[in-house]
């Protein structure tokens, strides 16, 4: 059976990456941040922005409890709702890089081949897997919204870590532990990769 994209062409304007790349001087990337529930990601996802930012730097954070309110307030958290979520969110992503902006997804993505799926959407030149690494008992005594509660007296069911599978990235470009560091010093990681490897080349490749 025909798609119904068989017959949708794609356009393209005048202005391309490298235009955009002068303008916002920095190239386009996307942090994509994995870990459980209460590992860090939004703590750590909003810092990481109000630090770019500070510098000068364009940059939004795609949380995922706030998507969740809008573009993706239709699902919920069976496998195939969280495949759609990340789905969804990729594709963001990727018209946020295109548009030249860098991007944070603070999305517990517990599926390894969904967080695949992601870096294909995104491209995997611009994908910055990063695993925000905290053992469960940890998220569980720090619950900051009371969901571990809920979930381990039934009353939330599907819960990751606790009802609902979490797989750790096998080779992230980042992994950090969370539960040793403080929010601060994790994203000082974050910021010394993205320095290292696509900050600090960007107005050099913008040609600024
Ligand atoms: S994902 O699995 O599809 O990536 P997402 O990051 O968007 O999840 O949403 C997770 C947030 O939804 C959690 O931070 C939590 O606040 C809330 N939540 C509500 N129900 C669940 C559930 N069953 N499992 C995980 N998170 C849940």
């Amino acid at each position: 059976m025909e798609q119904p994209h068989t017959f949708v062409q794609r356009c393209h304007g005048a202005i391309g990456t490298q235009d955009r790349m002068r303008i916002f001087r920095q190239r386009p990337v996307t942090v994509w941040l994995t870990g459980l529930s209460g590992a860090g990601k939004s703590t750590i996802a909003f810092e990481l922005e109000r630090q770019l930012v500070g510098l000068g730097h364009a940059c939004y954070v795609l949380d995922g409890d706030n998507v969740r309110h809008g573009l993706a307030r239709d699902l919920g958290f069976d496998r195939k709702d969280r495949h759609e979520n990340i789905r969804r969110v990729a594709h963001v992503a990727q018209l946020m890089n295109d548009a030249g902006l860098i991007v944070i997804t603070a999305l517990i993505s517990p599926m390894r081949e969904d967080r695949t799926m992601a870096r294909d959407i995104v491209g995997r030149d611009k994908f910055i897997e990063t695993y925000l690494c905290a053992p469960l008992d940890t998220c569980v005594r720090r619950d900051p919204k009371g969901l571990y509660a809920k979930a381990l007296s039934g009353e939330i069911s599907s819960f990751t870590g606790v009802s609902a599978p979490y797989e750790a990235p096998d080779d992230p470009e980042l992994h950090i532990d969370t539960a040793a560091l403080t929010p601060a010093e994790s994203v000082a990681r974050i910021f010394a990769h993205l320095r290292e490897n696509s900050l600090a080349t960007a107005s050099q490749e913008a040609g600024a």
